[in-house]
């Protein structure tokens, strides 16, 4: 019987991985060592494998428009590169051709050897049953060669991430745009950063290197992923950042792309880094960036799947250099330094827990966002809630974004409240107040990971509120404007 992975049958079934793997979890969906049968996936998904890649189709148009950015460049692999992917499902097409014909051919021995016997007659039926064609198990093999084709699956050993490279990416933009921390530099081939070991599968080099892998290296089946697609299902050995130690200290020069003012006092600022300097980070650390030969620390707006560019949510505060700076004078074009990562507000990758963002004010969203979108990115969350306490509606300067978010994705909630102006003053009651309302739906804490971001005192009031609820320390991070 076929087996898929769990990243592969969610996308057939038009659902995220994390819908699926609660299914297995509560015991609705049947899977072996992490696989799903495809007659199982039919079952629990009798509409979806009938629609052809429609549903996927929706699926994928929804989460472009709720990301509010830009659309996916899913151009079809060149044709080489198409040949290639054909040429490889061909070949496997034809193992298994091979191995059925055998099986074919020692059943029809047996079934000779036990003509007119129980025995004999048993295995005629279930041989007769095994043959009746299931339609929509036909189709969904039929779906999965054509998505083989066009967006073959990787894995990553030893951590176990995974994504799809689709189109005419590289095997390191894929991964990129999955919101993955891979080990990388240049992005052109120049460095070595990226090199990777091809464990199964087979890649094909779609850009020059001068990078020069040894002899023996290029034995055990290294390869530098910004430089080669996949022409089959991978699976690699390769080094991915999971913890903001992970990361080196990086400088570079950006230049701005965009300014977007996302309300009065708040502006968006969007950064463009070099196509060969980009700056490596994890979703919800900050970077420093310099404005009129100021320096401050900002919390990155953007994920890493957004690759080259960097967005900063900007307050305006009046007599600030910065601010004055970034509000008047700062154009399109100019160049900003920025260095970074810093901070270690990231998503926790070891847990599989439904997740609970607790953004407070103006200052908290941003890191939110970031985190927001990476798990989006990974399709791995069961379901997240969103909460953003502002002391004011100009507080919540993004709702356009929450909103889409949650009308777009099934297992999305938002809940924007108005805690008042006790938000900016003796804030332990007010928090108290504003988190219960929150999370009036959420218990039992213990069973989720909680992110919280704000400033000094509304993070502490929250973390006492909710250890206090029962939310174990460890299932709690948080991020506050003075970190
Ligand atoms: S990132 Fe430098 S060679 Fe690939």
């Amino acid at each position: 019987m076929e087996l898929l992975t769990l990243s592969r049958a969610a996308r057939l079934a038009g659902v995220t991985r994390g819908v699926l793997q609660k299914m297995v979890r509560d015991g609705e969906l049947a899977s072996f060592e992490g696989r799903v049968r495809i007659d199982a996936l039919v079952r629990a998904f009798p509409d979806a494998a009938l629609e052809d890649n429609a549903e996927l189709a929706r699926v994928s148009r929804i989460k472009e428009r709720a990301f509010a950015r830009r659309v996916y460049e899913r151009a079809l692999p060149d044709k080489e590169v198409l040949a290639a992917r054909l040429g490889a499902l061909s070949l496997e097409l034809a193992e298994a051709r091979a191995r059925a014909a055998r099986f074919q051919a020692l059943l029809g021995g047996l079934r000779q050897r036990l003509e007119g016997q129980a025995l004999g007659a048993w295995l005629q039926l279930e041989l007769e049953a095994g043959m009746a064609a299931n339609e929509d198990e036909r189709r969904v093999l039929a779906q999965d060669g054509v998505m083989r084709v066009m967006a073959p699956h990787v894995k990553l050993v030893p951590d176990g991430q995974e994504f799809f490279v689709e189109g005419a990416d590289t095997v390191l933009d894929a991964a990129l745009h999955a919101g993955l921390g891979m080990a990388y530099g240049c992005s052109a081939g120049n460095c070595g950063e990226c090199k990777a070991r091809v464990v199964a599968g087979s890649v094909r080099q779609v850009r020059h290197h001068d990078y020069r892998l040894s002899e023996a290296e290029k034995a055990q089946g290294f390869a530098l992923l910004c430089c080669c697609t996949a022409l089959t299902d991978l699976v690699l050995e390769a080094k991915v950042a999971r913890f903001a130690g992970d990361i080196p200290l990086q400088s570079i020069t950006a230049h701005v792309r965009r300014m977007d003012r996302l309300s009065a006092e708040v502006m968006q600022l969007e950064l463009l880094t070099p196509r060969t300097n980009r700056l490596r980070f994890l979703a919800g650390q900050s970077a420093r960036i310099e404005l009129g030969g100021a320096v401050a620390t900002w919390p990155i707006a953007s994920c890493p799947c957004e690759e080259r560019r960097l967005q900063f949510h900007l307050h305006r505060l009046p007599g600030n250099v910065q601010s004055d700076y970034a509000f008047d004078r700062l154009r399109v074009g100019e160049a900003v330094q920025v260095s970074g990562p810093v901070g270690d507000f990231v998503l926790r990758e070891d847990g599989a827990r439904p997740l609970v963002f607790i953004a407070w004010g103006w200052q908290g969203f941003a890191p939110v966002k970031s985190v927001i979108e990476h798990a989006l990115a990974q399709e791995a969350a069961e379901s997240i809630d969103l909460c953003w306490i502002g002391a004011c509606a100009a507080d919540h300067y993004y709702p356009k974004l929450c909103r889409s978010w949650a009308e777009a994705i099934d297992n999305f909630r938002y809940t924007p409240l108005i805690a008042g102006a006790g938000l900016h003053g003796e804030v332990t009651q007010t928090v108290r107040g504003a988190l219960a309302a929150a999370l009036r739906e959420l218990h039992p804490l213990a069973q989720r990971d909680v992110y919280v971001a704000g400033d000094r005192a509304q993070v502490a009031a929250s973390r006492a509120y909710l250890e206090e609820q029962g939310l174990p320390p460890a299932q709690l991070v948080s991020w506050d404007a003075h970190g």
